[in-house]
Parts: structure tokens; sequence; C-alpha cells
């Protein structure tokens, strides 16, 4: 397992980490002994950073995550939790100081911890962005020590580019994989210059990106894959990163003749991204103990060539780009 620097701080963190969605819930049936086995699959291949948020099960991965870390003790791994979504409705209004010390309370609790690694702004509405208050009450809550640091998970790259100039910022979480490839245009550079950590989720784009999803692929009722494909519940753009089913099958088969031997499909559209610098960590998120063991594996594997490179740019601007480049 590979390490990078985590942006400013002086922490390195794994470039593959652990995506909790899954064992909280919105992914179908996880069963809790799925969830602690890919928990510990994780850990036990050498992840050092762990993405959740105090929605994903209402707290049902927050407290997986602060069962399994008790039971196995120290060294610990970095946890970032996400605060803001428990708003309903879902406004600006509602990221004020008492709601936000509310959440972080919670999450404190749901961990088991005196003091978060980090939270994010789990992908606040757009206003957020233009009001200081907001961060100048962030800012009074880390000196609180409840908090270490936070960041902010954004939808779009506009968005990305606005929160970095709160110079306590720490970190931007935001979708980025062979099917979105807008944030390394300029997102990266200016995150690079400000040395600010780049969280990468949704990189299999929900699991299209392993190559396993057919046209006749069905997901269970609570799965999102079914129930937002369209943007029913949340952003569309977190559901198969907002690809068109059959234009993403499409894409995925002629990708599949550019994956080296040795490696899976998801295995390399993880690499892919890794090709990146400016990416910090990868976030897969992982259902079992054997998905979480092959994602580890990816930060191994060799760098990807030059020329599959431009293959797989080529079928991105070829097939994908109309669906997604401008919108995120
Ligand atoms: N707004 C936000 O801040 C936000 C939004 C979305 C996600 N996230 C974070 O980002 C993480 C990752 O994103 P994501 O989970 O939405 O999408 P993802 O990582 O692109 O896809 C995860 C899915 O890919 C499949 N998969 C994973 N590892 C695999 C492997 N080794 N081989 C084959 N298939 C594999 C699984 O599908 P099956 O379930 O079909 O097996 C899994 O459920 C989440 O867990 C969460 O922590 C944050």
């Amino acid at each position: 397992m590979r390490l990078r620097p985590f942006g400013r701080s002086p922490v390195n963190v794994s470039d593959i980490g652990f995506g909790a969605w899954q064992i909280g819930g919105a992914w179908g049936d996880v069963s809790a002994e799925d969830a602690k086995a890919a928990l510990n699959a994780a850990l036990d291949s050498g992840m050092t950073f762990i993405d959740t948020a105090d929605v994903y099960g209402d707290g049902r991965s927050e407290k997986f995550i602060a069962e399994v870390l008790k039971a196995r003790g120290r060294p610990r791994p970095i946890v970032a939790t996400k605060a803001g979504r428990r708003l309903n409705p879902h406004t600006v209004e509602g990221y004020n100081r008492k709601n936000l010390e509310g959440f972080i309370d919670r999450s404190l609790k749901n961990l088991a911890v005196d003091s978060l690694d980090l939270v994010q702004l789990h992908c606040p509405p757009v206003e957020a962005l233009y009001r200081p208050e907001l961060f100048a009450v962030l800012d009074d809550i880390r000196k609180s020590g409840k908090i270490k640091a936070y960041g902010v998970s954004v939808e779009k790259v506009e968005e990305a580019l606005k929160a970095i100039e709160f110079p306590n910022v720490v970190s931007i979480q935001i979708i980025y994989n062979i099917f979105r490839q807008r944030p390394a245009d300029l997102f990266f550079r200016e995150a690079q210059r400000r040395k600010v950590a780049v969280i990468v989720r949704v990189p299999l784009a929900s699991g299209l990106l392993s190559g396993k999803i057919t046209a006749e692929s069905r997901f269970a009722p609570d799965d999102h894959r079914t129930f937002n494909r369209h943007g029913e519940a949340f952003d569309v753009g977190e559901t198969f990163a907002g690809v068109p089913f059959e234009a993403g099958l499409q894409a995925v088969e002629e990708l599949r003749k550019l994956v080296p031997a040795g490696a899976t499909m998801a295995q390399f559209a993880l690499r892919w991204i890794l090709m990146n610098e400016a990416v910090t960590v990868v976030i897969p998120g992982a259902r079992n103990a054997e998905q979480a063991r092959a994602n580890a594996a990816a930060s191994d594997l060799a760098p990807i060539t030059a020329e599959t490179l431009v293959a797989a740019r080529e079928i991105y601007d070829r097939l994908i780009a109309k669906h997604v480049h401008q919108r995120w």
C-alpha cells in the first residue's frame, strides 16, 4: 500500500481508503457481519483512511467503525465524517452554529471519540460557500477541540474552486473517475497549489466501472441504483456518476480491452485515478471483505501506460463527455 501526504497536514494516508456508505445503507442489504469484515479487511490491507457520514444508515456506518476500531486498538486510521445532510429541508439556513454543533456532537458519540479527525460539509447548497460566517463557526468548533480539521464535499468543480478560497478548508471530496474527468482540468492544479487534500469518491461509478454490471442487472429497491437513477432522492451525479446507464455500459465494453493483465477492471479504474498526483486518497465503497481487499491491491499495480491513458480519454471524449463534462 502506497502513502500520500494529506494536503497541508503532516499526516500521510494510504492512497486507497475505505468508502463506508455501503456499510450504512442505500446499497441494498449489507449484513453487520459483512460490514465489519469489510472494514477489518480494509485495515488489514493497509488502508489508513475511512470516509463515512452521519447519514449513512442514520449512524449505522459510524457505529460499525467505532466498534471495529475499538476492538483493534492502535494505530487508528484517519476517520473522515460529514455533516449537513440530516437537515430536512436541506437549506443553507440550516447550516448554523446550533445545528452544526448538534451534528458534530452526535458523530462524536457514534464514533466514540473526543475529537473528529475530519468533518466535511456534505454537499451543502452552493450558497453556503458564499457565507464566510459559516466557516467562522467551523473555525470556532475546531478551536474547541471537537474537530481537528474540516473540509467540503462538493458536486461541481466550481463549488470546489470556491470552497478552497477559505484558508482553513484542508480537503475537498469530489467525483473523479474514467467517466468524470473534468476535475483534472483546472481544479486539481488549484488544489495542489494550495496544498488542499483531494478525496476522490465514486471511483467505480457506483460499480459500473467494475465491469460486472450488465443491461440485465437488477438492484434491490433500497439500493440507490434503483431509487435514484434519475436523481429522485439526491443529485443524480452520485448514481453511476450521472452517466446514462446504457451509455455507461457501452463505454465499459470498450474500456475492457484496456485492462492490463493481472488486474481486474475495478483495479484498473482505481489505478487510473491514482495516475494523477493531485489525488490524495481514493475511497471506493466496499460491501464485503473481498471487495475491500481487491481495492487495496490497486495501490500496488504498475503505472498505466501513456498509450492506455490516451485510449481511455478517447473513449471518454467519444461516448461519455457529452453527458457529464459541463454538468459537474
Ligand atoms: N456526497 C458525498 O460526499 C458522497 C457521495 C457518494 C459517495 N461518497 C463516498 O464515496 C465512497 C465511494 O463511492 P460509492 O460507494 O458511491 O461508489 P463506488 O466506489 O464508485 O462504487 C462502489 C460499488 O462498486 C462495486 N465494487 C466495489 N469494489 C469492487 C471490487 N473490488 N470489485 C467489483 N466491484 C466492486 C460495489 O458494487 P456492488 O454493491 O454492486 O457489489 C460497490 O458497492 C462511498 O462509500 C462514500 O464513502 C460520498
